[in-house]
């Protein structure tokens, strides 16, 4: 059995009450329950881990190394800042798939940037919280 991790940062605790009108009514509860269902038929196993602090996932980034063979992240804001992230990514030696629930490139310009994407297999944006589950048919696909 494969084993997926997710990796979810700042602010997306908030998910369900924070600005709905972009990310929707669904809870990380929710998702992580949406992916765990969609994770079955596929046989993966799936970890859930969110915090909205860099160097938690800086570090989960690093642990993943040797315990996993593919990772899903959502960084949220620390996508457009975060080098200590990009480095620790180039550490992995699995598949990295990016996920964002709204398109950040039609939103501020500071959301244009993004230090994962060099290292992703696949950037899946705008599809909302349908994106993780896209992002674990992706890594199906290609595991
Ligand atoms: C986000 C987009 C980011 O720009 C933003 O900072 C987030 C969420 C998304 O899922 O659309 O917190 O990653």
């Amino acid at each position: 059995m494969k084993k997926i991790l997710f990796i979810i940062g700042p602010n997306l605790n908030l998910l369900g009450i924070r600005e709905p009108e972009i990310y929707g009514h669904q809870t990380l509860s929710d998702i992580e329950k949406m992916c765990a269902e969609a994770a079955r038929p596929l046989n993966f196993q799936i970890e859930f881990k969110q915090s909205n602090y860099e160097g938690d996932l800086v570090t989960w980034i690093q642990d993943a190394r040797d315990e996993y063979d593919g990772l899903i992240i959502n960084a949220a804001a620390y996508t457009h800042t975060s080098v200590a992230i990009h480095d620790a990514l180039k550490f992995l030696k699995f598949p990295i798939i990016e996920v964002h629930q709204s398109d950040p490139s039609t939103r501020e310009s500071f959301r244009h940037i993004s230090y994962i994407e060099p290292l992703a297999a696949k950037v899946i944006k705008g599809l909302g919280t349908k994106g993780y589950t896209e992002a674990l048919a992706y890594l199906h696909e290609i595991l």
